[in-house]
C-alpha cells in the first residue's frame, strides 16, 4: 500500500519524507486554508520535497470554472493531481482532464455508486472518505471493501486512495481491505511505528547493557 500524507504543512512534510515511505501528498482547502499561505506557492513548495503525486483541490463548483482552476494547477509540475469533488461536473471535469493527460482525485466520494462512476470517467485516484463515514455510523471500512470489489470485477485501473484516516487501525484495515493508497496525518503516521513494548523492550536492553560496565 502506497502511503500519502493528508497535510499542507511543509513542515510535516519534510519530517514525513524523512521517514522514507512517504509515496505522495494530498492536499484540500481547508487544510491549505489552516497554513495561510498562497496555494500555488504550496503546491508548488511540496512538489520540491516529495517525488510523487501530489493533490490540489479546485473550489469551482461549475464544469468551466473547474477545468480554468485545473489547467494552471496541473502546470506547476508534472506530479500535481488535480483533486475534483464527486458531483456531476466534477465527474466531467475529470473525464476532460484526463483526455488533457492530467492525473485527477476524485475526492469525496461515499458510496460505491459514485466510485464506480469515477473510474468510468478514468479517475487516477478515487477518494471513499473512511472515517467521515464513521462519524455517521456506516462503517466506512465497508465501503472500501465494495470498491475494491467492484473494480476488481471490471478490471479498473483506478487506484483506491482510503482518505478521512483517523487512527492507526484504519491503516491497517484499509491494507487488509485492499486499498492502493492511504492518505493520513502526520500524527497518524508517527503511531504506526510507536509502540509501548518497543518502549519498554529497548529500555530493559539499555539498563541491562549498563549493568556490563559496572
Ligand atoms: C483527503 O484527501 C481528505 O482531504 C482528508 O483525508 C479528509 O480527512 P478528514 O475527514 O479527517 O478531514
Amino acid at each position: 500500500m502506497k502511503f500519502f500524507i493528508d497535510t499542507a504543512n511543509i513542515g510535516e512534510i519534510r519530517e514525513a519524507a524523512k521517514l522514507g515511505i512517504l509515496d505522495g501528498v494530498t492536499t484540500n482547502p481547508s487544510l491549505v486554508a489552516k497554513e495561510g499561505k498562497k496555494f500555488e506557492a504550496v503546491i508548488a513548495e511540496i512538489c520540491t520535497i516529495v517525488d510523487g503525486p501530489i493533490s490540489a483541490e479546485v473550489t469551482a463548483l461549475d464544469y468551466e470554472g473547474m477545468l480554468t482552476q485545473a489547467r494552471p494547477l496541473a502546470k506547476i509540475h508534472e506530479n500535481v493531481t488535480i483533486k475534483v469533488p464527486l458531483t456531476r461536473d466534477g465527474l466531467r471535469a475529470c473525464r476532460a482532464l484526463r483526455g488533457e493527460g492530467t492525473a485527477v482525485n476524485v475526492t469525496l466520494c461515499f458510496s460505491p455508486s459514485q466510485a464506480l462512476l469515477a473510474a468510468k470517467c478514468g479517475a487516477t485516484f478515487i477518494s471513499p472518505f473512511v472515517g467521515r463515514l464513521d462519524d455517521v455510523s456506516h462503517d466506512g471500512m465497508d465501503l472500501i471493501r465494495q470498491i475494491r470489489a467492484i473494480y476488481d470485477n471490471y478490471g479498473f485501473t483506478t487506484q483506491i486512495l482510503a482518505a478521512s484516516i483517523r487512527h492507526p487501525l484504519h491503516v491497517v484495515e484499509c491494507a487488509l481491505a485492499g486499498a492502493d493508497v492511504g492518505t493520513m496525518p502526520f500524527k497518524v503516521m508517527t503511531q504506526l511505528y510507536e509502540h509501548p513494548l518497543t518502549e519498554a523492550g529497548l529500555k530493559k536492553f539499555l539498563e541491562d547493557w549498563e549493568k556490563l560496565k559496572t
